[in-house]
């Protein structure tokens, strides 16, 4: 185990980290079917609405509060509010937020471990019918050892990158997994491509049907806008922690790179997934039916289909892979910073901890549940809809308690003022002083409200159920 030095390289190494952890589930499963669900590219202008008012401006926030505290989510924001009690208590939340979504996600990711090796050992290429698809699952998801194993041997794989440190661990898998993702996303696409020909014209992406449009869809895609970027659960906090500190660093840029390569992957997924329904003639389901029942079967259908099933599955694996160790790092970072431990008894305390939990959470949701939620079920509502919205208005709230827009402008837009000179006119100086202005506006003011809006109706919905 090393010793790390808890830097990035580079602002490279940072860009390469971050997208792996914002390219997760949410890219590869949610987005397609929400795409498909709500009305095709009317769901998609308002997820970027969404991504402009909300997820960018939380995402600059958070870098921004790590980079400028050299600290994760446990001290950041006590550090910045220069030792205040109430923003040592609160960022807590943040930090357990952190470590169940962890095991939760190990929990959903040992799903995919299993249906893999499925897949490539053949056990998907006889599924004829959707019974007998829904039936694999059946006897998949209730074998306790068998699901067990997968999520043990998932979080295995993913603590043992983090215990390799910043840089030697999760930057160099990065640099290895976000190449690998692209190419086979590219060569999906292509494919895609090549075999729908003239009907890309009825592809769900290039059909706006705003009437799906409604409270739901909506809240959807602003929560999609949150858990996409990896926000409201110390990851990018942390990441911003790491970033040399440098006249040079530019968060502004950084994340838009970040948001920009999140986006990207997210409409290739879904020209993906729902070029892949239209080429087979079947409609887009949506939850854990359509990748493990409906994709298998259509992979059925389709020309190169073993091959497509493969590597959809491994594509899905890696994703999870970089979004799990971006989930474990800010605890790791906590229990160093709070703790003073080093990293690799850190390491052997999530270990403790971790698979504690996973065991339990992983053989019961193999039992059949004697009322409507089984465990998981409750750990995915609570954390997506309470934790990790309550994770986003707790540094929305901070950023103008405690820092402001002037500072917050100077910490985002920290290398401009070099920039600004070198090549652009007194006009276009206006305007980028006007934009970023702007950006910081959004930050202390529009985002803190939609933040609000998305707590309190998850709240509400929490009630309701
Ligand atoms: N962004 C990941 C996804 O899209 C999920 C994630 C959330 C990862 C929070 C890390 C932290 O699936």
């Amino acid at each position: 185990m090393k010793q790390d030095s808890n830097a990035w390289s580079g602002q490279i190494g940072f860009v390469f980290s971050a997208v792996s952890s914002a390219i997760g589930l949410a890219n590869i499963w949610k987005f397609p079917y929400m795409v498909g669900q709500y009305g095709g590219g009317a769901f998609l202008l308002l997820y970027l609405l969404f991504l402009l008012i909300l997820g960018f401006p939380l995402l600059l926030c958070e870098i921004s509060v790590g980079y400028e505290s050299r600290a994760g989510v446990g001290r950041a924001y006590y550090i910045l509010s220069k030792g205040s009690d109430f923003w040592k208590r609160w960022p807590k939340i943040i930090v357990f937020t952190g470590f169940i979504v962890g095991i939760y996600y190990a929990c959903v990711a040992g799903w995919f471990v299993g249906y893999a090796f499925i897949s490539l050992f053949g056990g998907l290429s006889q599924l004829e019918t959707a019974q007998q698809a829904r039936e694999l699952f059946e006897s998949f998801t209730s074998d306790p050892y068998l699901v067990t194993s997968c999520a043990v041997a998932f979080l295995i794989v993913c603590l043992a990158i983090v215990s390799q440190g910043v840089k030697e661990g999760i930057e160099k898998a990065s640099r290895w997994l976000v190449p690998l993702l692209l190419t086979i996303l590219i060569a999906m696409g292509l494919w895609v491509y090549y075999h729908l020909q003239t009907q890309i014209r009825h592809h769900p992406l290039l059909v706006c049907d705003f009437s799906k449009i409604h409270s739901k869809a909506i809240l959807e895609a602003m929560g999609h806008a949150f858990f996409t970027l990896s926000l409201g659960q110390g990851t990018m906090v942390a990441y911003g922690s790491y970033l040399p500190l440098s006249k040079k660093t530019s968060i502004a840029k950084m994340a838009g790179w970040v948001a920009a390569s999140d986006t990207i992957v997210s409409l290739m997924s879904a020209f993906c997934v729902l070029g892949f329904c239209q080429i087979a003639g079947i409609a887009i389901s949506t939850g854990p039916g359509l990748v493990f029942e409906t994709l298998p079967l259509l992979f059925n259908q389709i020309p190169m289909g073993y091959l497509f099933a493969n590597l959809f599955f491994f594509l899905l694996l890696i994703a999870t892979i970089t979004s799990e160790i971006s989930v474990i790092e800010p605890v790791i970072l906590y229990l160093q910073q709070s703790f003073k431990m080093k990293r690799a008894k850190a390491i052997r305390l999530y270990c403790v901890a971790g698979f504690s939990l996973l065991m339990p959470l992983a053989y019961e949701s193999t039992l059949p549940t004697f009322s409507e939620v089984s465990l998981l079920a409750l750990f995915d509502t609570i954390s997506t809809s309470l934790l990790i919205p309550l994770g986003g208005l707790i540094t929305a709230l901070f950023i103008p308690a405690a820092i402001g827009r002037r500072s917050l402008q100077k910490i985002i837009f920290s290398d401009n003022q070099q920039s600004v000179k070198k090549y652009y006119t007194s006009f276009g100086e206006f305007v980028l002083n006007w934009l970023r202005q702007l950006t910081a506006w959004v930050c202390v003011t529009l985002m803190p409200i939609s933040i609000l809006i998305v707590f309190f109706q998850a709240l509400y919905s929490l009630c309701k159920c």
